[in-house]
């Protein structure tokens, strides 16, 4: 018997690709950095001053400039920088009390990094399950939330606003701080206010794939004055540098009495994400743009589910995700196949020849008396969902004519894909 017209045309069972050209990813090289980020490393090299702590003042610094510029941004009282966005977590739970033996509440759909941030610390992660669109579920915060969970970690994962107000009423509930990993989600507002300002603190990172790209890096808001003198000394400010920080008021601690962990952040670092930060509402609007592009153009195809944001504008657009719902792993493997081979990158979430480290099954390190089934099974829900995922990487360098191909190759496949129950691919 012949194969379907919309089969046949696939890549897949050797029908035209819709591209030749490779998916442009950040770990291939795409990524939006200008002659000015070249400038403000130089700037900072040229200078001869590296370390963020010198006898210049805290203002001259760029890392003193870029905290001030950030507290600014975000229209938060306090800003520090530090090494990457699992440090600035981690600084936060420290310096919020949270230790070891101690239980911290999290989503089931996060990276791995959100789980370990809380492990820095010594407390146990509390996996709490996501909604159909992955976001993190307030219902079953509630459930979750009991004596020894004593702080919440809300993540707006792939970029998506997760919905942090009815989360935040959840943990006031319970009497415990709600902190925001806003890793994926820099520069992105809910409500007209940036993500990173409704919890006691606000986590980022400025890894290379995220909305400033300084290589590696993070930062810290917070208008808690204690939780920011605090974490300030544990990132590594020793022998009075907290001053730097507070002037011209004194601090209201010792810094003997803390830890140093050095999760600084050095000068060329700090010049390169000033210069990026100055550009953050463009980049955001470009991320932005392409993905309404792409949503718009596949919103209502039969057999996907697109994620949806908490809000509307309430996401970065990084990354495509959807779902099928019903599908077996087979089928969701055959489909990531299908768009791969017509030169769009997409992975399965629940992929089990490639572990995902945003699934919590594969947080081995987490759950390490326990088997990946039996983990499983004790947060199905999540598990059925992510399993049922695609994720397609947005870059920020797409073109139309890159978007075009995503939505020409989602179209294609989804044409030749064949609901749950029936034999898939041929
Ligand atoms: C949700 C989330 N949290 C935390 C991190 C960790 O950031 P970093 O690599 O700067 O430590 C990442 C990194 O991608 C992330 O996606």
């Amino acid at each position: 018997m012949s194969q379907p017209v919309s089969e046949a045309s696939l890549a897949l069972n050797g029908g035209q690709r819709t591209r030749t050209t490779e998916w442009p990813t950040y770990d291939k090289g795409y990524v939006d950095l200008c002659g000015d980020d070249e400038s403000a490393a130089l700037r900072a090299i040229k200078s001869r001053r590296l370390f963020r702590y010198d006898n210049r003042p805290h203002t001259e610094t760029e890392v003193g400039q870029l905290e001030r510029e950030l507290a600014g941004f975000f229209d938060s009282r306090y800003a520090l920088a530090c090494s990457s966005g699992t440090t600035a977590m981690a600084l936060a739970l420290f310096a919020a009390g949270v230790r070891p033996g101690d239980s911290v509440a999290c989503p089931a759909f996060t990276f791995a990094a959100t789980p370990s941030a809380i492990m820095l610390t010594g407390a146990k992660p509390v996996v709490v399950e996501v909604d159909e669109n992955l976001h993190m579920d307030p219902v079953d915060l509630q459930a979750k939330l009991t004596p020894d969970v004593k702080a919440v970690v809300a993540v707006h994962m792939r970029g998506f606003a997760c919905d942090v107000e009815r989360l935040v009423a959840v943990a006031d509930g319970h009497g415990v701080p709600l902190f925001e990993d806003a890793v994926p989600a820099l520069g992105v507002s809910l409500g007209g206010r940036k993500l990173g300002t409704f919890g006691r603190a606000g986590a980022f990172s400025t890894q290379s794939d995220k909305s400033i790209n300084t290589g590696e890096g993070g930062f810290l808001i917070t208008s808690d004055r204690d939780l920011f003198e605090r974490a300030v000394v544990l990132s590594g400010a020793y022998e009075q540098q907290l001053h730097r920080h507070t002037d011209p008021v004194l601090p209201t601690i010792s810094d003997l009495t803390l830890p140093i962990f050095s999760f600084r952040l050095d000068e060329i670092r700090g010049a390169m994400a000033r210069n990026q930060l100055a550009g953050l509402d463009k980049r955001v609007a470009t991320f932005q743009g392409n993905f309404r592009y792409v949503a718009s153009r596949l919103a209502g195809l039969a057999p996907i589910r697109l994620r949806q944001p908490v809000a509307e504008d309430a996401f970065l657009g990084e990354s495509l995700l959807f779902r099928l719902p019903g599908a077996t792993p087979e089928q969701v493997g055959w489909f990531v196949r299908a768009l791969n081979t017509e030169g769009i990158g997409a992975r399965g979430l629940g992929d089990a020849s490639r572990p995902n480290n945003r699934c919590f099954w594969n947080w081995r390190f987490a759950f390490p008396h326990e088997t990946e089934q039996d983990t499983i099974r004790r947060y199905q829900r999540s598990a059925t969902l992510l399993k049922e995922t695609v994720d397609v990487p947005l870059s920020i360098t797409l073109s139309e004519a890159d978007c075009d191909d995503v939505v020409e190759a989602v179209t294609k496949v989804c044409n030749a894909y064949r609901p749950p129950n029936s034999p898939i691919g041929g």
